[in-house]
C-alpha cells in the first residue's frame, strides 16, 4: 500500500467533462447544506477513517472534495488535501456504478482544482487499487513510503487491512 505520485501537468482534464455528458453524471462541489449527508453517505459505505477524513476536507472553504450525482442521487466522492497536504483520497464509487469513469471523473476533478492552486504533482496516500492509478493517471510507487503519514495512526497496525476482494479497507475487531 505504497503512496503514488502523480504529474498534474501531463494530465488531460477534459475527459472527465467528456464522461459527465455521456453518462449523465454531475461532478462539483457539495454545499454546506449538504455536508453532513455527504459526511454520513461515507460512514455507511466506507466507515468512520474515510469519513472523517472527508469531514476534514470539508472543514476548509472552499472544500476540496467532489461528489459525483446522477439523477439527484449521490454515487461517488473524492477529495484531496485532507490526510495531508499534496495528498489525493480516499475517493469511492457506489458499487453498482463502477466502471463507468466515474471514479477517474472525480479524481481528475480533485486534480485540475489542485492544478489550478499552483501544484505540480499530487499524491495518491496509501493506494489500495496501485494497478487502477497506473492506468488511469500514470501514478508511480513512491518507494519504501508505507505506512508514510499514516505512521503510528492509532488504527493501523494489525487492526486495519485492505481487502481486495471487497476493495475497501476493514478494521478488524480486536
Ligand atoms: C477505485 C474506484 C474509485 C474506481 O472508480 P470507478 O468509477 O470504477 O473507476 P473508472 O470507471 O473511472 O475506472 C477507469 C478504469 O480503471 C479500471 N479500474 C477500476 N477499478 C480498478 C481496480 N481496482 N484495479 C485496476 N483497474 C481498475 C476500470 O476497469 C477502467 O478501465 P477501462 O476504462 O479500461 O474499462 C472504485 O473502484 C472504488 O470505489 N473502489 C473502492 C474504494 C477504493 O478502492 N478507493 C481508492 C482507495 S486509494
Amino acid at each position: 500500500m505504497p503512496d503514488m505520485l502523480v504529474k498534474l501537468y501531463d494530465l488531460d482534464f477534459g475527459w472527465a467533462d467528456e464522461i459527465q455528458a455521456k453518462k449523465g453524471v454531475t461532478i462539483r462541489k457539495p454545499i454546506a447544506p449538504e455536508r453532513r449527508y455527504v459526511i454520513d453517505w461515507v460512514m455507511d459505505v466506507d466507515g468512520a477513517c474515510w469519513a472523517d477524513e472527508v469531514a476534514n476536507a470539508m472543514a476548509h472553504t472552499p472544500y476540496t472534495c467532489f461528489i459525483a450525482t446522477k439523477e439527484d442521487e449521490l454515487v461517488g466522492f473524492a477529495v484531496y488535501d485532507s490526510v495531508a497536504l499534496g495528498f489525493f483520497g480516499p475517493t469511492g464509487v457506489r458499487p453498482e456504478h463502477r466502471n463507468q469513469g466515474i471514479g477517474t471523473a472525480l479524481m481528475l476533478a480533485c486534480f485540475r482544482d489542485m492544478r489550478m492552486k499552483g501544484y505540480g504533482y499530487a499524491i495518491v496516500g496509501g493506494v489500495g487499487p496501485q494497478a487502477y492509478y497506473e492506468k488511469t493517471v500514470n501514478a508511480v510507487a513512491i518507494p519504501d513510503s508505507w505506512p508514510g503519514v499514516y505512521k503510528g495512526m492509532l488504527t493501523l497496525g494489525d487492526k486495519v487491512s485492505w481487502d481486495s476482494e471487497r476493495q475497501r479497507w476493514v478494521r478488524q475487531q480486536t
